[in-house]
């Protein structure tokens, strides 16, 4: 392998650019070249595509969002448009790849280094944690921060009006950033896709009751279609519990932004040099990930869709502090 090419795809996550750094740098400093691929998989088709210095990433590190900007590719998920990308990649002189996003931007690489035998390498970048084979995600720890601080906020009005406030978390259908936000901020109940179907959560929340000895409640709830979203708690409390005021905030994309954690700078670090040490391995067709602070490599067929698990013990942690 002589020139990487680095991409980031799907959600942004903050963190990704301190990723990007790090590929670009561990590269260079053993002989390779690199280049930069702009918009995801898009940039592979339009052959929006830079060669990086060590100075195209210098002070990035601490910056949100992507240098490279991102995309949902549609034309990437044809054969066609791989065909394209796999021609710009010739043309370009990429021999390796190395794509920093989620389940949906390393299930693209997974196929397009089937079809084209090209290494290709995935970092983890989602705030969703939902990748299988890494004790957390680039971004995972910003995004849970950033709900902290919001949720904090909130609870001083809800505290003060006395309300019920159902706050909705992104996650796509992963509970984690959820059940955590809640453990976090001393919610008093998360609704989680991952036990929707076991119990009902919200008549388990009030039949605890939860009012006792409060006078605020927060219950952070799972965007996802099988929770079902918070204003579809709200609208059940409105119509089977009349008697408690209840008010909704969706946290939504402000939950992507901001300047990464040093939790996920270090592990954006980590991953980003692993990456460049993978390729020189002769590694190819893998997530790197970390679990229990060792550098892991996981098959993308394993990493992918495969329903990582929550920590039942955060959920007993959780029912446990918020009596
Ligand atoms: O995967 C990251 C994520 O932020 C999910 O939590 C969320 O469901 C989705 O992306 C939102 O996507 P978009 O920015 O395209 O609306």
């Amino acid at each position: 392998v002589k020139c990487v090419g680095i991409l980031t795809s799907g959600g942004d996550a903050p963190g990704m650019n301190a990723a990007i750094r790090a590929v670009t740098r561990a590269a260079i400093y053993n002989g390779l070249q690199v280049k930069g691929i702009y918009r995801g998989y898009k940039g592979l088709i339009t052959g929006e595509i830079q060669e990086f210095k060590s100075q195209n990433v210098s002070n990035i590190i601490q910056l949100g969002g992507t240098i490279l900007k991102t995309a949902r590719c549609k034309e990437f998920l044809t054969p066609e448009g791989r065909k394209v990308a796999h021609e710009t990649m010739v043309k370009e002189g990429i021999d390796a790849l190395v794509v920093i996003g989620g389940d949906g931007s390393l299930t693209g690489a997974r196929i397009f280094a089937q079809e084209y035998d090209i290494p290709c390498i995935g970092l983890p970048g989602t705030i969703d944690n939902d990748l299988f084979g890494t004790d957390t995600t680039i971004g995972y720890d910003t995004a849970l921060n950033t709900i902290l601080e919001a949720v904090d906020k909130i609870r001083d009005t809800a505290t003060s009006h006395e309300r019920l406030f159902f706050i909705e978390v992104m996650g796509r259908d992963a509970g984690f950033l959820a059940l955590n936000g809640a453990i976090a901020s001393g919610a008093e109940a998360a609704i989680i896709p991952e036990c929707s179907t076991e119990v009902d959560q919200l008549e388990e929340f009030i039949k605890s009751g939860y009012r006792k000895s409060k006078n605020s409640s927060i219950v952070i709830v799972a965007e996802s279609e099988i929770t079902g979203g918070a204003m579809h708690y709200a609208e059940r409390v409105k119509n089977e519990y009349p008697q408690y005021d209840v008010r909704v905030t969706i946290l939504g994309h402000l939950q992507r932004g901001g300047s990464p954690s040093a939790h996920d700078r270090i592990l954006a670090s980590r991953l980003g040099a692993a990456s460049i040490d993978a390729i020189l391995e002769g590694q190819r067709n893998v997530m790197i990930g970390i679990e229990n602070d060792q550098v892991v490599y996981v098959p993308f067929t394993k990493a992918i869709k495969n329903d990582k698990p929550i920590n039942k013990e955060l959920v007993n942690v959780l029912r446990t502090l918020s009596i």
